[in-house]
């Protein structure tokens, strides 16, 4: 039965949250396993739902996964080939056993995953990629069919795609000689991926620069690594003790301050105040909440993330002046703005990547649903401090990402409730 979460806004946060593993590098760490036979030990690991589609995909093509609270040990002793559209479809992560299947076995057969809510989302730049090492592609019925022995070049990424890099790195671990990879993305993610593969016997250099070299190696070997805390999860959190944090402050932990500096520097523009403890730690005081109108722009890292956009769009309804909102990644990232302007959010969408936000709405509890898992925080956002109840729709698309969202929220003093489509209707 579908569920929905219901907010009662209004209540003051206090107190600690401990920030999770990230998604966006335990899904790639995932699939550096599956270039070895020996066990590959992931510890930080985020209760996710995709992470379990992940594993449900690993599992379809014969691999072992073994969870134990947070530890995840994967073992892909054999391994087909072919990652079926079902699963596929259900998270785009999974073209990311296109570099190990082609590093392994040089085959694969990959279900396209097609667009989503958020854009296009093509897969030209990782074709390109692997088209350079030597792979020849057949699409055909939906599916990409890939092969050849890969062998080591020079590839330029027309632009720095996370997932292309990530997958040409994976792919070229064992490719024969050395690859470069020119305007490479340079995300902590990346960087964090490149830790595992040289732990694993790989031979990268450069990651989280724009120029990343690869030597070949012949095989890879087991290894453990624990996952980088989630940079979007903090910046989240950020903003729910900016915008509700009561007399005491809220304290976050476990917080890359490093990899948020751009998102930092935004905020700070507002004139809200947030202390950086240290490298892993934020104290949020309360505010005197007179901020002032902020302009966003997202870009490629170390540029402000574009999966914080959403989230600062509920963060500037609440400032005072017109914030600029500038979607640069992906063509169609501003659907929440619908959705918070139910809730009485004056955001003019002039086309679909330039928002302008009028600051100072008194916000109001509203039915509202999760545009996607970043739209989806914000709605839970504009909930805390809206007037009145927020019932939130779609929130599968939360649970893709936020691991324990309510249980966290309700530890900080947010009355927030999952319940069932039924009992809130
Ligand atoms: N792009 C192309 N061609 C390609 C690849 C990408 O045109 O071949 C375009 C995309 O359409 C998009 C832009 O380039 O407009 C960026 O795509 P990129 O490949 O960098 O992103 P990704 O690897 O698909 C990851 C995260 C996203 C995050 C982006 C950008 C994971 C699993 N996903 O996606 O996370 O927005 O990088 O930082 O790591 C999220 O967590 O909510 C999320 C969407």
């Amino acid at each position: 039965m579908p569920q929905q979460l219901v907010i009662t806004g209004g209540q003051a946060l206090n107190g600690e949250i401990k920030i999770s593993g990230a998604k966006n590098s335990a899904l790639k760490l995932m699939c550096a396993a599956l270039l070895t036979e020996e066990p590959v030990t992931l510890t930080n690991i985020p209760a996710l739902r995709d992470v379990d589609t992940l594993c449900s995909l690993f599992e379809f093509m014969g691999a072992t996964c073994k969870r134990d609270g947070s530890t995840l040990t994967i073992q892909a002793k054999t391994l087909g080939v072919r990652a079926p559209y079902e699963l596929v479809s259900k998270m785009r992560a999974s073209v990311l056993v296109l570099g190990p299947l082609m590093a392994r076995f040089g085959r694969a057969e990959v279900a396209m995953p097609g667009g989503c809510a958020i854009g296009d989302r093509p897969l030209d730049i990782t074709q390109h990629g692997f088209e350079r090492l030597g792979a020849k592609f057949i699409f055909e019925h939906g599916m990409m069919w890939v092969k050849n022995k890969l062998k080591g070049a020079h590839i330029h990424l027309r632009l720095p795609s996370v997932g292309a890099t990530e997958n040409l790195m994976l792919a070229a671990t064992m490719a024969e000689g050395t690859t470069v990879i020119d305007n490479a993305a340079c995300e902590p993610e990346i960087a964090d991926l490149a830790n595992l593969l040289n732990a694993m016997g790989a031979k990268v250099k450069g990651a989280g620069t724009s120029k990343i070299e690869i030597e070949g190696v012949t095989r890879l070997h087991g290894a453990t690594q624990a996952v980088m805390p989630d940079r979007i999860e903090s910046g989240s959190y950020l903003i729910a003790a900016l915008l509700a944090g009561g007399e005491k402050g809220v304290t976050i932990r476990n917080s890359p301050n490093f990899a948020m500096q751009a998102f930092f520097e935004v905020i700070r523009s507002s004139g809200a105040v947030f202390n950086e403890v240290d490298e892993s730690t934020l104290f949020v005081p309360h505010q005197d909440r007179h901020f002032t109108a902020v302009d966003v722009l997202t870009d490629y890292y170390p540029g402000f993330a574009t999966d914080l956009q959403a989230q600062t769009m509920i963060f500037a309804t609440q400032c005072n002046g017109i914030s600029k909102v500038y979607e640069k990644i992906y063509e169609n990232r501003l659907m929440h703005a619908a959705e918070l302007r139910n809730m009485n959010a004056k955001i003019e969408v002039v086309n679909p990547q330039l928002a302008l936000v009028h600051g100072q709405a008194k916000l109001s509890g509203a039915h509202v649903r999760c545009t996607d898992l970043r739209g989806g925080m914000a709605v839970v956002l504009a909930g805390l401090v809206a007037k009145g109840y927020t019932t939130v729709h779609d929130i599968q698309h939360l649970d893709r990402g936020y691991e324990k969202l309510e249980q966290k929220l309700s530890a900080l003093g947010a009355k927030i409730e999952r319940v069932e489509s039924e009992a809130a209707a």
